[in-house]
Parts: C-alpha cells; sequence; structure tokens
C-alpha cells in the first residue's frame, strides 16, 4: 500500500517521540527517525522506522538527510527537557534547543522541498500564569532557561512562517504521561534521572522508598498544586492531526485535557491504580513551582477535531503502572 507521508521525526527515540512515530507508522506513514540518543534509547524506536544516529545540529548530515528524501512533514522533539539542569547550565540549553533546531529549519529552507514542522513546545513558555484556564494569546513569559528556549524557537518558527519560509504549527504540551501499551511492546517514560511525578511515584512503588510532595500550603482545594495531564498516546495522535491539517504561516495549539489533578489526587490515584500503600511525607515547596497550571484546550479540539479518549488521571496512571511492570 502507498505510504501516505514521509516524516523526519527528530528525538524518535525519546518518550513522545517514539510513541508518536509508532502512531505514525500504524497509520501508514514512512518514518525516518534521527536522535543522538543523548537520552533517547535505541530500542526505544519502534521497528519499520528507519534510524539515523546523529544530531540536529550537524549540518552535513542534515543536508545528506534531505538530498536522500522527500519529507512531507517535519516533526521536531529532539530537545533537553530537564528545567533545573537548564537553570545551571542554560548555554547547553540553547544550543541544543535553539542553535540545532536552528540548524534543522535552514536546511528546510536551503532545500525547498519539506515547508512544514510541527513543533514541540512547552506549557513552560507561560511561566507563572495570571489566570486559569491558560489560552493560547496568553503572553510567553517563561521562568526558566528551558522555558526560553522554547519561546525563543517558537518566536523564530513565527517569524520564518510569517516571511512565507515555512509552515508551522507549535504544539504547547502540559504534562505529558502514560504509556503506549500494544499486545507485545510498551513504549513510556524513562527519562534519566526522572523529574516527572507519576513515573516518580510509580518508582517510590517499586523501591519502597517514602514519596515526598512538594509544597501543601498552596491555595488550590487540598494544598498541593495543580496540573494537566495529557496521555502520550492522546498527544501522539494530535501531532497526526496536526499533520493533516493544511496551514499557510503559523499556528499555536495548546494540548492539554483541559482539567486539572493535584499532586495528592494523582498520589491517591496510584495507591488505588497499584494497589499499594506508598509511604510519603510532605517537603518544602520546590522553586519555581506555580499552584495551578491547566490549559484551555477549545483551539485544538475545535480546529483539528481533537478528541483526547485517554486522558483520564487513572488510565494514565494505570498506562504508565504497566509500563513500569514491564520494563522491570
Ligand atoms: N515530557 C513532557 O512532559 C514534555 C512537556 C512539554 C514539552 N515537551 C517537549 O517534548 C519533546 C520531547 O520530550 P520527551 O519527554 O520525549 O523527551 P526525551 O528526552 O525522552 O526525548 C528527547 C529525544 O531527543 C533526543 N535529542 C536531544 N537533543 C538532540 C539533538 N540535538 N539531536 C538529535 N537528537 C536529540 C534525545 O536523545 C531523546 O531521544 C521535547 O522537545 C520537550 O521539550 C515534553
Amino acid at each position: 500500500m502507498k505510504k501516505k507521508n514521509c516524516v523526519l521525526v527528530t528525538g524518535g527515540a525519546g518518550y513522545i517521540g517514539s510513541v508518536t512515530t509508532k502512531l505514525l507508522l500504524e497509520d501508514n506513514n514512512r518514518v525516518i527517525v534521527i536522535d543522538n540518543l543523548s537520552s533517547g534509547q535505541k530500542k526505544a524506536i519502534p521497528n519499520g522506522a528507519q534510524f539515523i544516529k546523529g544530531d540536529v545540529g550537524d549540518k552535513k548530515l542534515l543536508a545528506k538527510i534531505f538530498n536522500k528524501y522527500n519529507f512531507d512533514c517535519v516533526i521536531h522533539f529532539a530537545a533537553l527537557i530537564r528545567i533545573e539542569e537548564s537553570t545551571q547550565n542554560p548555554k547547553k540549553y540553547f544550543d541544543n534547543n535553539v542553535l540545532a533546531g536552528f540548524n534543522l529549519l535552514q536546511t528546510m529552507i536551503e532545500h525547498k522541498k519539506c515547508k512544514k514542522i510541527i513543533y514541540s513546545s512547552s506549557a513552560a513558555v507561560y511561566g507563572v500564569p495570571t489566570k486559569i484556564p491558560i489560552t493560547e494569546d496568553f503572553l510567553m513569559q517563561p521562568i526558566n532557561p528551558y522555558g526560553q528556549t522554547k519561546k525563543l524557537f517558537e518566536i523564530i518558527l513565527q517569524q520564518y512562517a510569517d516571511a512565507g519560509l515555512i509552515n508551522a504549527i507549535a504544539l504547547r504540551y502540559f504534562n505529558v504521561a502514560g504509556a503506549y501499551l500494544t499486545k507485545n511492546r510498551a513504549w513510556g517514560e524513562n527519562h534519566q534521572p526522572e523529574s516527572h511525578l507519576i513515573p516518580l511515584i510509580l518508582q517510590s512503588v517499586n523501591s519502597k522508598r517514602t514519596f515526598t510532595i512538594y509544597g501543601n500550603d498552596y491555595p488550590t482545594r487540598d494544598g498541593t498544586c495543580i496540573r494537566d495531564y495529557i496521555h502520550v498516546y492522546d498527544l501522539a495522535q494530535a501531532h497526526i492531526l496536526a499533520m493533516q491539517k493544511h496551514i499557510q504561516g503559523y499556528v499555536v495549539y495548546n494540548v492539554g485535557a483541559g482539567k486539572g489533578y493535584s499532586n495528592y489526587e494523582v498520589f491517591q490515584t496510584t495507591q488505588k491504580v497499584t494497589s499499594m500503600k506508598i509511604p510519603f511525607v510532605i517537603g518544602n515547596r520546590r522553586a519555581g513551582d506555580c499552584s495551578i497550571l491547566t490549559a484551555s484546550n477549545k483551539k485544538i479540539k475545535s480546529a483539528l477535531n481533537f478528541n483526547p479518549v485517554k486522558s483520564d488521571l487513572f488510565t494514565i496512571i494505570k498506562d504508565a503502572w504497566q509500563y513500569e511492570k514491564l520494563r522491570g
């Protein structure tokens, strides 16, 4: 059967990139993955994708790849993602997330064949919002270098799109979680070190370590921070919808479930899913954590017919737990 699209996926050995690659393949697209394996794993790349080990910042390699393939779309996941590390070493983050990505854009423009790019942006671009839920027209006021790299790359995309050089969709993800499970395999979150709440609680279950909830004196219903969780399967589907959408210029969408769960609710649901009593303590607030971050997802729902089907907390944690058990 003729393939629908030929897609370049950067960062396809990582968490979200590997799940999206899997769904793109299931949707009968041809997928070429480029990844430098700085945090991703070769074994996460689904069978059927072509893998090129290399860095998005490598101009010669990218030229070779764009000479060889006629891409219909580029999906750019490759990035460093640890907020704390970005505050300690901002240069590393600007080099990798902005300069290397800039090289990708330059190559796309020079080769003239593929104008469309879908970009992994983040709720981190908003900083501390003054109103909830967050809509796409809120000012971008990031509070850490990681968020700044995402904002800067969005600005470059927007300016290039305004000049007619590219067509770009930036997807601003909220908290991504969960796993994609097939009969024989599972793809899930495997960051080293892990900094995300759900895999951290699940690791406490496995290691029988006491779990720390940071702060219970926020102005929320139970005093703990509230976040919007999007299942990685729903997020991957959002990329396929974005790829299918014909656009001119630059468009940005929030990708969240449009609903918030508190850290304590996540913790309690994890106990329910795993049928385990997990010991916990309340720690001090962490610097930079704001009380509530939830998305308005109205725009993506109406423009792309986005319909999250797995983004309820129980399903997210159930799938993440299944993945955690399978990988041991
Ligand atoms: N995980 C989340 O909750 C979340 C939330 C908002 C935004 N995002 C964004 O989504 C994207 C994917 O995140 P993830 O959680 O899958 O991270 P991840 O670390 O699992 O995956 C990133 C992948 O990119 C690769 N990579 C990094 N720099 C590269 C480079 N210069 N050249 C080639 N490959 C490179 C890594 O090896 C890794 O495989 C990132 O852009 C991140 O900023 C993630």
